[in-house]
């Protein structure tokens, strides 16, 4: 009973991360070894699904680690049938449909071809780069084609010239023009390793480009790769660069269908971020919840009683700044956690912050082990009953709550039960 309510909460959780990716264009970058890694049908069935949910899903596959050697004509005709026989290996993953498969009834539709123009990468410091190309031009309106007709497109490594030459690309320069070019909504890039960790060891969760860029310094050779072209995606206009390790099970829908996320996410801009309020979002939530509370709406806390409950608090900052806050006052005793103080700043309602505030905090009441929330409200009743809270009276609730419940402004008590 526990775990398909569980399974129905986190469905429903889904809901808005499934809504804002839908219709999004997403490049999908397979570093090397990530098709021939065990995980790997588990990735394939990952994009199905994110298919299925209506994302326009780009896949790079990068065959092998490119270099600038010179290639003999017998090593490019190699290293084109290496590349060709990934992709075919590819697609015959996408096209499986066994009945116990999650592939099944998907029938995806995989288009690939001559997407990638290249001119030969030439003569660099006196050495003929022969067999090695770069990214001329990407055939945009033959990818758009293929996602407006609802395949995945599939691109390889190799890049075709006007002469009727073939090339081997670098795959970070294929993956890193073809996001641009198609004005992608999102890179996301596979590797072998988890994401950007801290000095201390500690994987970010989301870093603005300017602290990636720091952490150039201490990447190790391939995250560094990495790393760049998810510096340079965003700066040519991508907002959102991902790199997550394509060996962990789920990977792509825990970063994408998750609050949290599984690897590093890279913007331009601070991205908004929910977590435990700190001892510097003091003065934010004073200056929040202040005018809200000299309005009536909110019931009056002292300066000090904020203070003394912030670790209590779950803040939404947009570039360092608190824009929504709300708090669980738990009683552990009585088995029951108040939500009080739920406020999001006027310029930045009706975006969903107060519904992730409050999910949040459920998440919180959860992990205590709690049996129920309750909130008291003068003039949200509505908006509460809507995120499943019920009317009740102030008998319902133990007695050290009903004590607090009567210090107030005649106010409605709303129950939830975890
Ligand atoms: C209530 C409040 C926290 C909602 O914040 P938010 O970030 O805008 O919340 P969401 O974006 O998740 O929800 C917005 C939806 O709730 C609706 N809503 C907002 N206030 C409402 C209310 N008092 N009654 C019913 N619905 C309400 C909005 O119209 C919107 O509906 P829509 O999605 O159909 O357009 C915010 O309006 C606020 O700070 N109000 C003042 C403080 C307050 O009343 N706090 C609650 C007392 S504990």
């Amino acid at each position: 009973m526990t775990d398909s309510t569980d399974t129905i909460d986190w469905f429903r959780h889904t809901a808005p991360y499934i809504n804002s990716h839908r219709g999004t264009t997403v490049v999908v970058g397979l570093r090397s070894s990530a098709a021939s890694d065990e995980n790997f049908i588990n990735v394939v069935h990952d994009i199905a699904l994110m298919h299925s949910l209506g994302v326009r899903l780009v896949v790079v596959h990068e065959q092998s680690t490119f270099n600038s050697d010179p290639l003999t004509p017998i090593a490019v005709n190699k290293a084109v049938a290496d590349v060709l026989a990934e992709r075919t290996r590819i697609e015959q993953m996408f096209s499986m449909g066994l009945p116990n498969s999650p592939l099944h009834h998907a029938r995806l539709r995989v288009i690939s071809g001559n997407f990638i123009t290249a001119r030969p990468l030439g003569v660099i410091n006196g050495v003929d780069r022969s067999g090695r190309g770069l990214v001329r031009h990407v055939d945009v309106a033959g990818i758009t084609h293929a996602l407006d007709g609802t395949a995945i497109c599939l691109v390889s490594t190799l890049g075709h010239s006007a002469a009727g030459e073939v090339f081997t690309l670098d795959a970070l320069d294929v993956m890193g023009a073809v996001s641009r070019s198609l004005g992608a909504d999102k890179l996301i890039i596979m590797s072998d390793f988890d994401g950007v960790e801290d000095t201390d060891g500690i994987l970010q969760r989301q870093l603005t480009v300017e602290a990636a860029r720091q952490s150039l310094e201490t990447a190790g050779g391939g995250q560094k790769e990495a790393l760049m072209l998810a510096c340079d995606a965003c700066d040519s206009g991508v907002p959102r660069s991902h790199l997550i390790n394509y060996t962990l099970d789920g990977g792509l829908l825990k970063e994408l269908y998750t609050h949290d996320g599984i690897g590093t996410l890279i913007s331009p801009d601070e991205y908004e971020q929910i977590r435990v309020a700190e001892a510097h979002d003091l003065a934010g939530i004073l200056e929040l919840v202040r005018p809200i509370q000299q309005a009536g709406v909110l019931a009056n806390r002292s300066n000090e009683e904020i203070e003394r409950s912030l670790d209590k608090f779950t803040v939404i900052t947009k570039d360092s700044r608190v824009i929504a806050c709300a708090a669980l006052l738990d009683n552990p005793a009585d088995n029951i956690a108040e939500i009080a103080s739920v406020a999001t700043h006027p310029n930045y309602r009706d975006s969903g912050h107060g519904e992730r505030l409050v999910a949040g905090l459920i998440d919180r009441a959860k992990q205590a082990e709690l049996g129920r929330v309750y909130v008291r409200t003068t003039q949200t009743g509505h908006w509460f009953q809507e995120l499943g809270f019920t009317r009740a009276s102030p008998n319902t609730l133990p007695e050290s709550e009903k004590q607090k419940a009567k210090i107030n402004r005649n106010s409605n008590i709303l129950v939830r039960a975890l």
